[in-house]
């Protein structure tokens, strides 16, 4: 089968002998035009072989049917109109190597403009773990969306029934967003350039193009991203917003889950400490007293936030295992028995075989199992010693010990600050982390003692309760 190129050479190359022949008695100056132009398109469309080839068959074809044929006409005429045909071959070229130069930029900005938006999504991401809020987020997003983009304004909405409120702005404000949008309105423009004055809710906004991005809509909490900018937006503009957009959208809802999933577990962390302080009801509050100085520790070393977070539950609940033992035991007036001491010692690994049912505490059992561990090993259950103990077991037991020494027990009355200063001195390097003890002594020292259990006492119970 003959292929469409192949015909229209044939055609071509008809009109080529057709003015070389010149039937209808042209004149001279006229038919070679119209040859010229016949070897131009073969040489553009075709390239130069067939630009010279269609200028040779013109020059022959007059030189056979001249009625006096000139070998130097021949020449020439074929030389001229080949000169013509690689021209035009050439011309071809180079706008095709044009073309194929811009288009060629053209990907290497889509390519950019992805991966810059990859990044920004990227450096979200590190802020949401670093833990921020939902507006912290959103403002983040609505930047980076306006420096992606080259924005005027990006417009936050959250979908209500049938209509998206608006949520969050950030940009130049230029214009007065709609408080509130129709989805229906919204459906219709999604996804593509439009002037705003053709969007009535934008309509202030006569010289902008909009482009309006929804995600999360299949779960019920659907966001609208609006954004506003001078210029049409492009192919590749729409892509990449609609690309970062998902990612975002995606981590704000992530995110959203992943602080309920912590309330949850907060809740139900000081529903078992407080099954713990109610069984050992005369240490009540001794968790929250403990977890307080912990944590208190834990942010003057500086230790990174998700450690912090590990010890602060870890000494909240290091006494879990506790639930298991006799009250009879637990509030015991006089001294325990070794039989009695030998059970209670228990607590530590029955502790984390409680909470090892559950995964979301893996990550604090290594604190409640050795928050009874002594620095020179003569603690138990393992006898761990130095840095074989977890730092935040070591923490743990100095803020266990001082809440202890300071609360009435069964068997003896409170110990005055003082007194459980010394004691703490008196067993750091033996029982405590010396270098720890110094902290948690400066930490006291700076604070009286009643008034900073008192505060961050009720500053637990705000976190907890938050
Ligand atoms: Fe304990």
């Amino acid at each position: 089968m003959m292929r469409r190129h192949h015909a229209v050479l044939v055609i071509l190359g008809a009109a080529i002998v057709i003015a070389a022949i010149n039937p209808f008695g042209l004149q001279q100056g006229l038919f070679v035009i119209i040859a010229a132009l016949l070897v131009c398109c073969a040489g553009f469309l075709y390239g130069w072989v067939n630009g010279v080839l269609m200028a040779v068959l013109f020059g022959f074809t007059k030189y056979s049917f001249a009625a006096q044929p000139d070998v130097i006409s021949l020449i020439l005429n074929s030389a001229f109109l080949s000169f013509l045909g690689v021209f035009s071959s050439m011309a071809r070229g180079a706008g095709k190597k044009e073309r194929t130069k811009r288009e060629r930029e053209n990907d290497r900005l889509f390519v950019n403009k992805i991966i810059n938006s990859m990044m920004a999504a990227h450096e979200m991401l590190y802020e949401v773990r670093s833990g921020i809020n939902r507006e912290t987020m959103l403002r983040i997003f609505g930047t980076n969306l306006s420096n992606l983009l080259d924005a005027r304004d990006v417009f936050i909405y959250k979908k209500n029934g049938e209509r998206f409120e608006l949520d969050f702005c950030a940009g130049m404000k230029k214009i007065k967003p709609s408080v509130s949008l129709s989805a229906q309105a919204v459906k219709g423009a999604l996804a593509r350039s439009i002037s705003a004055s053709g969007f009535p809710e934008f309509s202030d906004e006569k010289n902008g193009f909009l482009l309006l991005l929804s995600a999360g809509e299949e779960n019920g909490t659907g966001e609208l991203a609006v954004i506003c900018r001078e210029k049409p937006f492009e192919y590749s503009d729409i892509y990449m917003a609609e690309f970062f957009t998902a990612q975002v959208f995606m981590i704000v809802e992530n995110n959203r889950l992943f602080e309920e999933i912590k309330i949850n577990y907060e809740s139900l962390v000081q529903a078992l400490s407080l099954a713990i302080d109610t069984k050992d009801h005369e240490t009540h509050g001794h968790s929250l007293e403990t977890m307080c100085y912990a944590v208190k520790i834990a942010e003057k070393l500086g230790l990174p936030r998700e450690e912090q977070e590990r010890i602060k539950y870890a000494s909240l609940l290091h006494d879990i295992g506790k639930i298991n033992i006799s009250s009879k035991i637990l509030n015991k007036p006089g001294p325990l028995t070794d039989r009695e001491y030998d059970r209670i010692k228990k607590h530590p690994e029955e502790g984390v075989s409680i909470l090892k049912k559950l995964n979301i505490f893996s990550s604090i059992l290594p604190i409640i199992s050795h928050h009874h561990e002594h620095m020179d090993g003569k603690g138990y259950p393992f006898k761990a010693t130095g840095e074989e103990i977890p730092l935040g077991a070591r923490i743990c037991a100095i803020a266990d010990a001082y809440s202890v020494m300071r609360s009435d027990r069964p068997y003896r009355k409170a110990m005055p600050k003082e007194a459980a200063v010394e004691e703490l001195k008196r067993c750091a390097g033996s029982q405590f982390d010396s270098r720890l003890v110094d902290v948690f002594l400066e930490i006291i020292g700076d604070e009286e003692q009643e008034g900073f259990a008192a505060e961050k006492m009720d500053e637990g119970k705000i976190r907890m309760a938050n």
